[in-house]
């Protein structure tokens, strides 16, 4: 399919997605976001991709927020439909059966931040600035963010970032759990490619199931969570990737999985 606001490069089982609508620091309007929606659901079912980077094109922005113009003629019943639009593109990641990484190279403000927090973890540019405006436009984040950042990081220091409106910086995001890790701009995709590179190169279903393991379990009791861990352990046996990859070690070499 051909997208107006994206790109999109898939290399050795890595895919670039690139949100390119650098003219207003790729702030996310409603096509925009059923564009990213289809092409999440594409690059989910497509088995030659093993592992996303979502970044933003130009060298100012990752995403610098839902579209502003777009929201400030919304009615009440609009901006609800809107909302919700967003938070399904932020499910869907979070329901990829493959790991997204986030290379934040710029701004991420309110639904950029959100977008960055809905991917698997966060590689940011010591460029990059990260917030939540919100309530300097009179609203809260809408796409899950007052769910997520309180989720990873807690309540205060949520709170502090969600009713200031504050930017904070990438180094600032690190300390607080935020973001894995701070590079140079030239150098973030290239190290978020190397990360993808090695997820890529093991075993497939493994990772689909710890990203699972993590995600729902986080929701349920630690017993319940031990429980559903022992049984995607169990039926990680069946494929062909676990008798590969133990094979391998025993027979010392290495492992050629499948994503069987
Ligand atoms: N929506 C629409 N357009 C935006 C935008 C946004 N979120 N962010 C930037 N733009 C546009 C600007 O309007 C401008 O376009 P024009 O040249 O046509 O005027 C262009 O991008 C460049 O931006 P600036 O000239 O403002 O660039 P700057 O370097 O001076 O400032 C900035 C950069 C601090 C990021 C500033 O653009 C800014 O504050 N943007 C808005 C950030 C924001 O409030 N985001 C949260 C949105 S609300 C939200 O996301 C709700 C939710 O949770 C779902």
């Amino acid at each position: 399919m051909e997208y107006s606001n994206l790109l999109v490069e898939i290399t050795e089982g890595v895919a670039t997605l690139v949100i390119n609508s650098p003219r207003t620091l790729n702030a996310l309007n409603s096509k925009l976001l059923t564009e990213l929606e289809c092409v999440l659901y594409e690059l989910n079912l497509d088995e030659s991709v093993k592992v996303v980077i979502l970044t933003g094109a130009g060298d100012k922005a990752f995403v610098a927020g839902a579209d502003i113009k777009e929201m400030s003629m919304m009615s009440s019943y609009e901006g609800h439909q809107f909302g919700l639009k967003g938070q399904r593109v932020m499910m869907l990641i979070e329901k990829m059966t493959k790991p997204v990484i986030a290379a934040v190279n710029g701004y991420a403000l309110g639904g950029g931040l959100e977008l960055a927090l809905a991917c698997d973890f966060i590689y940011a540019s010591d460029k990059a600035k990260l917030g939540f405006p919100e309530v300097t436009l009179g609203v809260i984040p809408g796409f899950g963010g007052t769910q997520n950042l309180a989720r990873l990081i807690g309540p205060n220091k949520a709170n502090e970032l969600i009713f200031s409106g504050k930017m904070i910086n990438a180094e600032k995001a690190a300390s607080w759990g935020i973001v894995n890790e701070v590079f140079a701009p030239e150098e973030l995709l290239a190290k978020a490619k190397e990360t993808a590179t090695l997820i890529a190169g093991v075993g497939t279903v493994a990772v689909g199931y710890g990203k699972n393991a993590i995600a729902n379990g986080l929701n349920m009791t630690k017993e319940d969570g031990f429980k559903y861990e022992a049984a995607l352990f169990g039926v990680l046996f069946s494929t062909d990737d676990q008798k590969e990859g133990m094979g391998a070690f025993v027979e010392k070499r290495k492992a050629v999985f499948t994503g069987k």
